[in-house]
């Protein structure tokens, strides 16, 4: 029977129950269901200064160690990776996986499927886990990213609603639920129907495509333009913050300084720059379109 691994970590639960939903049709499937996480966790619901500072260490992929996980067996036929991405970088749970060497040795010469649960910026976060997948040998062969659907910025205010009080629920009662929408999680095992039925044969050529057929997988010229530029500034103020804190207290400073920068860059500057970038996408259209298909078939051969 072809043996699949299915791995993740989810802080509120929002990942598990996709996943849940995901594996429905490997039913017929020898599942290892491993969900993993750090061995001093962090805190769900957040504090803000938590919050902000989990950025660094994040962004530069230096990671709090797991807590010791089983796996069920050596070789797997697929390994089905699910993750969120933090800072426009992997979960620091994620990125401590794909560094751990028990997680490599399993995926070397795998064919590996991620599945995301993201707010809506996800582009940056799989280029490292592609890159990671790719140095322990193994490969990937589907990619599906859950999203937030609602506005950029309302999202931005409603996830912070959920990260800092735990409650996935309409802020002020009339601003949308946060997250991935209930619709979108309960039916992520359509997107999954392509893989398991490539499975038996280990053929999963055109998989992506069948998956992406589905419809409801996108990715947004705006949110490419937002999280190219901000993945680099992000890495700047991480070693900004990592070399200016010779104390906590220091720390603290810079911490609450990169809280501010980021408000103002989502909130003031990036408004008018997405304006000006809506009127010249016209000219940018192929350019645009060709940086899609890359990001929606990254690392996937098709
Ligand atoms: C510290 C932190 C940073 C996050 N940064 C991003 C991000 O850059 N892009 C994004 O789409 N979502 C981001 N999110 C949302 C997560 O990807 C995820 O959707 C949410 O935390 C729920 O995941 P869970 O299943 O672990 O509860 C962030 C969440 C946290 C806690």
């Amino acid at each position: 029977m072809k043996k699949i691994l299915a791995i993740s970590y989810s802080q509120s639960g929002q990942l598990d129950e996709i996943l849940d939903n995901f594996l429905k049709p490997f039913s017929s499937f020898d599942i290892d269901r491993v969900k993993v996480k750090p061995v001093n966790d962090f805190p769900f619901p957040w504090t803000s200064p938590v919050f902000f500072d989990a950025m660094p260490e994040t962004v530069l992929e230096e990671p709090r160690e797991l807590a010791p996980y089983e796996l069920a067996h050596d070789r797997y036929d697929l390994v089905i990776l699910g993750y969120q991405p933090w800072y426009l970088s992997p979960s620091q749970p994620a990125a401590a996986l794909l560094q751990d060497p028990k997680f490599r040795n399993v995926l070397k010469d795998t064919p590996v499927a991620t599945v995301i649960g993201a707010r809506n910026m996800w582009l940056k976060s799989q280029e490292s886990i592609v890159r990671e997948v790719e140095s322990a040998g193994g490969f990937l062969v589907a990619n599906v990213p859950l999203i937030d659907r609602v506005q950029n910025h309302v999202s931005a205010f409603t996830i912070l609603h959920w990260m800092l009080t735990g409650q996935k629920t309409k802020k002020w009662g009339f601003l949308p639920v946060p997250g991935v929408s209930h619709e979108d999680i309960v039916t992520a095992d359509k997107y999954a129907e392509p893989l398991a039925a490539a499975l038996p044969t280990a053929n999963f050529k055109g998989v992506q495509k069948q998956i992406l057929d589905k419809g409801g997988i996108n990715v947004f010229a705006s949110i490419m333009l937002v999280e190219s530029r901000g993945k680099m500034l992000f890495k700047v103020w991480a070693n900004l913050i990592k070399k200016k804190s010779t104390t906590p207290e220091i720390r603290a400073k810079w911490v609450n300084r990169f809280k501010w920068y980021l408000v103002t860059a989502l909130f003031v500057i990036s408004p008018p720059i997405l304006i000006i970038y809506t009127l010249l996408r016209p000219i940018m259209f192929m350019k645009i379109r060709k940086n899609k298909q890359h990001y929606l078939y990254l690392g996937i051969e098709n």
